[in-house]
């Protein structure tokens, strides 16, 4: 925020003798069509010590001379022909973005206590009467300074905090996605010796989240939470999870209940990156026809970034040997996602998935290690 004023000001005291240095900075804007109380000012001001003062007679130019000039602080003469002084202060009011309001003090001689509370309500700060006593004048000025000053240094000070909790904040979330991606991968060692499929998911699904046309940052932030879609194995005993045959529907149906358990341990997440870990595992295995579960969502019920990895897990799960069966080529995997594209997935994702893999965006040395 633009300001003469430095922070750090610590002037206390009850007299204007001497200026203190750190309000000696402030930049005062006074806007009155009479030259000869803008000289009084200024001259009052100036023999303060006060340094930076700007003058501004025509009210037309006070707003541009305000954004220019950035004060710390606006004398506003109330009455002046052409733009009132109201209507001055409701436009500097409507162009200033700062998160500390510039106070502004109405010069005035008018005792009307309906155009004082006027004033007021439009936010002006203060008021001082026309003919001026010097004394009170700079008492006043001195006094709105150092208002500005310390609600500057509390603002600064607010903005080292935030800044400050966004950083712990995003160790926190790190720290925890880190410990819940080891979890992932103790999990995963149970049924894949290698434990480098979710690593190979989490970067195909970036990638394919690019092609199909998602934004870097969100595509980034699949990839970073797509390696806990299967988090919910966890729970799925071995007996089940390293079964060299076929499961039985009994079996099935723990084995499916991975989905929900993953879901479960990734909720109550507060960032987004978390908010969409549990999305991922928890609707990774629903089907665009909503033959799938958990949940048995449909279409675009199922959240983009679910069906993105369940293309993607489809194709690394084939094109992976596992202990009950060898691999499968990607060709044939390949055609195997646009068959059942349209009933098991979402079509377009399908689609920009075969091309991603055929043009050239065959899988990276990470994804086919
Ligand atoms: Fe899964």
């Amino acid at each position: 925020m633009p300001s003469g004023l430095t922070t750090g000001l610590a002037a206390t005291g009850p007299a204007w003798d001497v200026v203190p240095p750190a309000l000696a900075s402030g930049r005062v804007l006074i806007i009155d069509d009479n030259k000869a109380i803008l000289a009084v000012l200024t001259r009052l001001l100036q023999h303060a010590g006060l340094t930076a003062i700007q003058t501004v007679s025509d009210a037309a130019e006070a707003v541009a001379a305000y954004q220019e000039f950035h004060p710390d602080l606006v004398l506003l003469d109330l009455h002046m022909p052409g733009l009132s002084g109201f209507e001055v202060l409701e436009r500097l009011q409507a162009r200033s973005q700062e998160v500390v309001k510039v106070p502004v003090v109405m010069l005035t001689g008018d005792q009307d206590q309906r155009n004082r509370t006027r004033a007021l309500a439009m936010g002006a700060s203060d008021f001082l009467n026309k003919p001026f006593d010097s004394m009170e004048v700079l008492l006043r000025v001195r006094a709105r300074l150092e208002t500005r000053s310390l609600e500057l240094r509390l603002a600064e000070h607010n903005q080292e905090l935030e800044a400050r909790v966004a950083s712990r904040t995003r160790e926190l979330e790190e720290s925890q996605l880190e410990m819940l991606q080891r979890l992932a991968g103790a999990a995963e060692l149970r049924d894949d010796e290698t434990g480098q499929h979710t690593q190979r998911v989490g970067a195909m699904a970036g990638r394919l989240a690019l092609a199909a046309g998602l934004p870097p940052e969100r595509a980034d932030l699949i990839a970073r939470a797509a390696p806990l879609h299967d988090i919910g194995k966890i729970g799925v005993p071995d007996a089940i999870l390293r079964k060299p045959g076929k499961l039985t529907p009994e079996e099935f149906a723990e084995m499916r209940t991975h989905a929900a358990v993953g879901a479960r341990i990734l909720s109550g997440g507060h960032s987004e990156l978390m908010q969409l870990a549990e999305r991922i595992a928890h609707y990774h295995h629903e089907r665009w026809d909503g033959a799938g579960y958990p949940c048995r969502l449909s279409g675009e019920a199922i959240p983009l970034e679910a069906r993105i990895v369940a293309v993607v897990d489809f194709f690394d799960a084939l094109t992976h040997e596992r202990p009950y069966r060898g691999a499968v080529p990607v060709d044939r995997t390949l055609a195997m996602i646009a068959e059942v594209s349209g009933a098991h997935f979402d079509p377009a994702i399908a689609r920009a998935f075969i091309q991603m893999i055929r043009s050239g965006g065959q899988p990276t040395c990470e994804e086919a290690a």
